[in-house]
């Protein structure tokens, strides 16, 4: 068996041809020797919050669009040229094939510079690197999941794939916490998921405003709304790690298996392919072996958390 972290991925496509076609991004021959950097347009820009927007982006290379497949969970390296590159969990459905979404938060160099692009603006993409949520395991059972702040970003596509197979699970419960309702995500669905894909969906936010006419606390409060049972339960848990440590720690004495908790780790990350060791925890490559883990895992891994 190959070591799976020194195998690079699409070695079919013609990357003399690739190369000649792109214009002069970022590190670009570090990208041509160890993976293929897909071309994009930015399609459409949407202003989610304050701190975040939507990019709708678009690869250009039919051929490309068609080779470019991912699961829920995985993520992407996003090159703004001239600026750098920064790992961005894809949030679109993996059936949409035509355009991917990634909701980027304003957080330094490359995503403030992000925030003052256009629509029709360049980029490029590498990837998509990394473990996914098992969803077909998932299947049969009642699934919990669980964001905090900027983890709805990675939550949306295992959401979107659950919306598209409603019929193979159980109950759904989305429980959504923030600070103050102006961080709430995606609130332009919060009825569709909820009317039409009959996912329960519990919000709360840390301070409420006079409009606000729902819960206010901490997400863990959300439990007392719900009925868990652990024998079915399945859960993914996306947000800060002081978030889903108390949370899956929560749903570990509740009884659900540590092993059907799974959580997305985030570590500042270069290569995105298991080369430059940026982003190891101990010997494991979160960029490779994770994001995604399972709770047992994370709980295994020294200073994970
Ligand atoms: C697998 C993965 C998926 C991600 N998905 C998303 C996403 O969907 N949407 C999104 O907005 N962000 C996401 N991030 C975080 C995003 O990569 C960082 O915010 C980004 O790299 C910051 O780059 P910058 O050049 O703008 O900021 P910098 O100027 O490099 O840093 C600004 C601040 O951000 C902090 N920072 C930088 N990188 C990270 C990181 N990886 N994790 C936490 N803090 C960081 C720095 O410590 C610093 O305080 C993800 C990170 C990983 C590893
Ligand atoms: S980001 Fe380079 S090894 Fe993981």
């Amino acid at each position: 068996m190959p070591d799976k972290r020194f195998v690079i991925p699409r070695q079919d496509i013609n990357r003399e041809a690739f190369a000649a076609s792109i214009p002069d991004f970022n590190r670009r021959s570090e990208i041509m020797k160890t993976d293929m950097g897909y071309k994009c347009s930015i399609t459409n820009i949407v202003r989610l919050t304050e701190q975040e927007k939507l990019f709708q982006l678009h690869i250009l290379e039919s051929r490309e669009r068609e080779i470019f497949r991912f699961r829920p969970g995985q993520f992407l390296m996003l090159e703004l040229p001239g600026y750098g590159e920064v790992p961005i969990s894809i949030s679109s459905s993996c059936s949409n094939h035509e355009f991917l979404e990634l909701c980027i938060r304003k957080a330094g160099h490359v995503t403030s510079a992000l925030f003052n692009v256009e629509k029709g603006a360049y980029v490029a993409v590498r990837g998509p690197f990394g473990s996914s949520f098992p969803m077909d395991e998932m299947s049969g059972n009642n699934i919990l999941l669980i964001a905090g702040g900027l983890g709805m970003a990675p939550l949306r596509s295992p959401l979107s794939w659950i919306n598209e197979h409603r019929e193979r699970f159980e109950n759904v419960d989305v429980l959504y916490g923030v600070k103050e309702p102006s961080q709430l995500l995606f609130t332009y669905q919060f009825d569709e998921w909820e009317m039409i894909n009959h996912i329960r969906l519990h919000t709360i936010v840390e301070h409420g405003t006079a409009e606000w006419n729902s819960r206010t606390g901490m997400i863990t409060d959300l439990f007392n709304d719900i009925t868990i049972n652990p024998a079915t339960t399945y859960a993914i848990v996306c947000g800060p790690p002081v978030m889903f440590k108390v949370v899956c720690s929560y749903l570990d004495k509740l009884g659900i298996p540590m092993n059907r908790m799974f959580v997305s780790l985030e570590r500042r990350m270069h290569c995105g392919m298991g080369k430059c060791c940026r982003c190891m925890v101990g010997s494991t490559f979160t960029c490779v072996d994770g994001p995604v883990f399972d709770y047992w895992s994370v709980m295994n891994l020294k200073e994970a958390i």
